[in-house]
């Protein structure tokens, strides 16, 4: 797998001030693609999950703006928990990973930066098909390198 597209924490900058601190993204320096779209979760009621799909093509970055969130990830062979909790840094999801956001605090912000415009036909909500969709891609992927 190429280095661009490992699920991972990316640190932003952060400009410290005593008028108060600053940070910001750009894409294709800080994230490695281009933002197409950005969205925002909020209002979020407590114990309720978000997410439960994951996108044949999007890849995204996740970033709490505000309060703390878990954000759960399966790529077909294990699961891994970030917990988000500071607006400075941020989790980058490659395409073809099922994620769940989930343990939201009060008043917490989750932006969202994608790199594809928004089609639900991108969108797998059923964890089966996700599976068995990234069987054929690993098994094309071999034939290729074949
Ligand atoms: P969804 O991506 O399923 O939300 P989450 O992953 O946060 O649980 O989107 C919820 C609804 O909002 C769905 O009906 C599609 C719509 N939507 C848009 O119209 N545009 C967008 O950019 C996004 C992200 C969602």
């Amino acid at each position: 797998m190429y280095k661009n597209d490992e699920i991972r924490i990316i640190n932003l900058p952060k400009i410290e001030d005593d008028r108060g601190n600053l940070s910001f993204i750009e894409e294709e320096i800080h994230i490695p693609f281009k933002i197409k779209r950005s969205y925002w979760v909020y209002d979020v009621p407590g114990g309720e999950t978000r997410g439960s799909h994951a996108f044949k093509n999007s890849k995204e970055f996740i970033i709490a703006l505000s309060g703390s969130f878990d954000i759960v990830l399966h790529d077909g062979t294990e699961e891994k928990k970030f917990s988000l909790n500071r607006s400075y840094y941020g989790l980058y999801i490659p395409k073809m990973i099922w994620r769940n956001i989930e343990n939201f605090s009060t008043n917490s912000l989750a932006l969202i930066l994608s790199s594809v415009p928004y089609n639900e036909a991108d969108y797998i909500r059923d964890f089966n098909q996700f599976l068995t969709l990234l069987k054929k891609c690993k098994n094309q992927l071999y034939i290729t390198v074949l």
